[in-house]
């Protein structure tokens, strides 16, 4: 049960909002954090803490691809394949990844280490093409670099390859804060 072990930050992200049910991403982002997607028992649990009908939030999970309902591997490579990055090459992205790794979007390596998506813009155009790994943004992308950061993650489990972070956490101190 997620309000077992995670109570306490269920309580504080609920406080955040004055109408319960605008907690369901924020909800649904932590019980995915548990097993890397969210399971249909977490779904019922949050649908019951939000007095929504399980509908409600399965249809929520199925219109986000930030969200996931089947296991992904350790490292989720979401690529995007809007406008400017398709523009930018990013089929040419998942063919070398294809290649590399003997995948297709929607499918994992037998080792559970990777997993491959095709997604909607992740609003890094001006550096298409680019991909999204777990929280991290992969921009410019070249076939070296696809090579390196495959390698990188392999063996050290993180690229130096991976850019920001630009929004989180914050660049810049908020006002009256040190
Ligand atoms: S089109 Fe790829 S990040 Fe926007």
């Amino acid at each position: 049960m997620l309000t077992d072990k995670y109570g306490k930050e269920i309580d504080e992200i609920l406080s955040r909002y004055p109408v319960k049910r605008s907690a369901l991403i924020p909800l649904l982002y932590l019980a995915q954090r548990e097993q890397g997607y969210v399971t249909e028992a977490a779904m019922k649990e949050i649908a019951q803490l939000l007095k929504l009908t399980p509908p409600q939030v399965y249809e929520t999970v199925t219109f986000y691809t930030v969200l996931n309902l089947k296991p992904v591997g350790k490292f989720h490579m979401q690529v995007c394949k809007s406008l400017m990055c398709a523009l930018a090459g990013s089929d040419t992205v998942i063919g070398w990844i294809k290649t590399k790794l003997g995948i297709a979007p929607g499918e994992s390596t037998p080792d559970g280490l990777f997993t491959l998506s095709a997604v909607e813009c992740l609003a890094s155009c001006g550096t298409a093409p680019m991909m999204q790994i777990n929280d991290d943004y992969y921009e410019q992308l070249t076939e070296q670099k696809v090579e390196k950061i495959l390698g990188d993650l392999r063996t050290t489990g993180t690229s130096d390859l991976k850019s920001g972070p630009y929004m989180w956490p914050l660049p810049v101190a908020v006002k009256g804060e040190k």
